[in-house]
């Protein structure tokens, strides 16, 4: 069995798999629904939500530590002037088709930061004195995402792995080098991820969500995916990129390339890229 939680728990999986082995898919979402369930609503456990505090962690500090290089953002607010948001709604469909043009780093920054990127702070949330709220909201305001990017055609950007490092603003380089087999080799049966300019993937740190929502975390950070997805793949179109979300992959392969840990999920592959000319 491949992929960081088969090999953490197999027999366990095993076991339940087994006794799953006669029961339809949409009844195993049945079960599994009313598993992950835990308000108090359901569980007339109304004391496991009076937790003590708990540690806030808004990133992976230890990816940013040893990253081989910083690279700061450079977004330009002053871009966003002259668009009506109903055409950029309209406008946007998934596309698989990619012109061989370089995206310049001002655009991409732009993409990143006002998504993923800090608003505002907030003083005195979660008993910190300066709290960063991002541009996309999520469950609680809890940071738990992480945002890995990889470059493969982007204006004065080395092609490799990247973490962004919210809260500075930077991109921190992981691994340097050509990605596009090994995107290819990811993106199962969709080959064209490997002609767009940089593909992002979302992940969710459950070691960061659970101690405030327990087992209903797993569902809403689909949600905040969600609506992470949306404000990435509609800022690039306003900067007239196309963008395709991807589920495409394989989460074993993922896990190794962004070396996740078992509670690390990635949720979403999101790949950019310029429209072709018409002809
Ligand atoms: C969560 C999610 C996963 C998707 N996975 C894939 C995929 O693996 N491959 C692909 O070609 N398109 C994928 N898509 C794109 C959808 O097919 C597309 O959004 C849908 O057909 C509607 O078309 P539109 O995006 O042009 O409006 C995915 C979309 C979403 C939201």
């Amino acid at each position: 069995m491949e992929g960081t939680r088969m090999k953490e728990i197999p027999n366990k999986l095993q076991q339940i798999k087994e006794q799953l082995l006669d029961v339809t898919d949409i009844d195993q979402i049945k079960i599994t629904h009313e598993l992950i369930d835990d308000t108090p609503y359901k569980t007339k456990n109304y004391l496991k939500y009076m937790h003590d505090e708990y540690y806030i962690q808004h990133h992976k500090a230890h990816l940013i530590q040893q990253s081989l290089k910083k690279i700061p953002l450079k977004a330009n607010r002053e871009r966003f002037q002259n668009q009506m948001l109903p055409d950029l709604i309209s406008n946007r469909h998934s596309l698989r088709d990619y012109e061989n043009k370089q995206v310049d780093f001002e655009t991409f920054s732009n993409i990143i930061h006002y998504s993923f990127g800090v608003k505002n702070y907030g003083l005195g949330a979660y008993n910190q004195k300066k709290y960063p709220f991002k541009y996309t909201n999520s469950q609680g305001g809890l940071n738990y995402l992480d945002l890995y990017i990889v470059a493969l055609n982007v204006e004065g950007l080395e092609q490799g792995l990247y973490y962004y490092d919210f809260i500075h603003n930077e991109l921190c380089l992981m691994d340097a080098g050509n990605m596009r087999p090994l995107i290819n080799d990811i993106h199962f049966q969709n080959e064209f991820t490997v002609y767009s300019n940089f593909i992002c993937f979302i992940v969710a740190d459950m070691e960061r969500v659970v101690p405030k929502y327990y087992k209903r975390a797993y569902r809403f950070s689909h949600v905040d995916t969600g609506i992470l997805t949306a404000y990435l793949q509609l800022i690039a179109e306003f900067h007239d990129l196309g963008s395709c979300s991807v589920a495409g992959y394989l989460e074993h392969k993922l896990e190794d390339l962004l070396g996740l840990s078992s509670n690390d999920y990635p949720i979403v592959s999101i790949c950019f890229g310029y429209k072709p000319e018409e002809v």
